[in-house]
C-alpha cells in the first residue's frame, strides 16, 4: 500500500513537472557550479568583482593568440546534460565584450550546444547551435542531419542577427524545440527583442544522447583561419547570469 502511494505521488510529480516552469540551471556569475571549465592553451576563464552585469561578480573569459599553436582556443563554462532530443528549453545569458574590441572579419563563438561523438567513428565533440560574433554582427547557426558522415549535416547559418559593441552588456536569449525532423523551432532574442524564428526545422542532430551548454570565448576562427586577422592578439568577453529553463523568465537574466 505504501509502495503504491509512492509510486503514484512519483507519477503525479512527473506529470507537473512537465507543465510547471523548470529552472535547468542558473549561474550568477561564478566559476562554482559549472559541470567543467575548458581552457585551452593560455586560456584564462576567472570570476571578477569590479565588473559584473549584476554585482558582485561576473566570470572574465580571455584568449590569446600564438602564431605558433595549431590548435583550438576555447576558454569555456560547461554545463552537462542541458538538453537532448524532443526537449523545449530556454537559454539566456548576458555577454560584454572587452571597451577595446577590434571589430574583424574573423568568427569568435561566443555560446554553444555540444556533446561528445567520440564513439561514432567519424567525429569527436561536435557542436548543435553556436552563437559568434563576425565583424560587428551576431551570428547563430544550427546544425542537423546524421552525426555520420560529417558531409551529410546540415549547419544552418543565420547572418547579420544584431549589432553588437564593445564594453556593453548584451542579453541573449534561445527557445529551441530541439527535433532532428522539421517538427523543430528556433528562436533568438537579442537584447530582449526577438531577432530570429524559424520554425518546422531540425534543429538538432539524429542522436539521442544530452547536449551540454557552453558560454566563454572560443576564438575558433584563430584556429579554423590559421591566422589572425586584425592585430588585437589578447580577447576578453566577460558573461553574467547565465540560465536556462522550461520558461522565458527561467533564462531571462533580468528576471530571475
Ligand atoms: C579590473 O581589475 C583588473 C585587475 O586589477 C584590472 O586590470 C582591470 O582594468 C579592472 N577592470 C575594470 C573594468 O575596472
Amino acid at each position: 500500500m505504501t509502495k503504491l502511494f509512492c509510486l503514484l505521488v512519483l507519477s503525479i510529480s512527473v506529470l507537473l513537472r512537465d507543465v510547471t516552469a523548470t529552472v535547468i540551471f542558473h549561474n550568477k556569475g561564478t566559476v562554482s557550479g559549472w559541470d567543467s571549465i575548458n581552457k585551452e592553451h593560455k586560456g584564462v576563464v576567472e570570476e571578477v568583482t569590479n565588473l559584473s552585469y549584476e554585482p558582485p561578480t561576473s566570470i572574465k573569459c580571455i584568449q590569446t593568440y600564438d602564431s605558433s599553436y595549431t590548435g583550438r582556443y576555447h576558454s569555456e563554462v560547461v554545463k552537462n546534460n542541458v538538453y537532448k532530443r524532443g526537449d523545449t528549453g530556454f537559454y539566456g545569458f548576458m555577454f560584454r565584450l572587452s571597451e577595446s574590441w577590434e571589430f574583424v572579419d574573423q568568427t569568435y563563438n561566443i555560446a554553444q550546444f555540444i556533446a561528445n561523438f567520440g564513439d561514432s567513428g567519424c567525429d569527436d565533440y561536435i557542436p548543435t547551435t553556436m552563437v559568434w560574433i563576425k565583424g560587428t554582427k551576431l551570428y547563430a547557426r544550427t546544425n542537423a542531419g546524421p552525426v555520420c558522415p560529417r558531409s551529410a549535416r546540415t549547419t544552418t547559418t543565420f547572418p547579420n542577427l544584431a549589432d553588437v559593441s564593445a564594453g556593453v552588456w548584451h542579453k541573449v536569449e534561445i527557445q529551441a524545440n530541439w527535433q532532428s525532423d522539421n517538427t523543430g523551432f528556433f528562436k533568438l532574442w537579442f537584447n530582449g527583442v526577438k531577432v530570429l524564428e524559424k520554425t518546422n526545422v531540425a534543429t538538432t542532430l539524429q542522436d539521442g544522447r544530452y547536449y551540454q551548454f557552453r558560454v566563454g570565448l572560443y576564438a575558433n576562427g584563430w584556429h579554423d583561419d590559421g591566422r589572425l586577422v586584425g592585430s588585437q592578439t589578447v580577447r576578453s568577453v566577460w558573461y553574467d547570469e547565465i540560465g536556462a529553463g522550461t520558461t522565458f523568465a527561467d533564462a531571462d537574466p533580468d528576471q530571475w
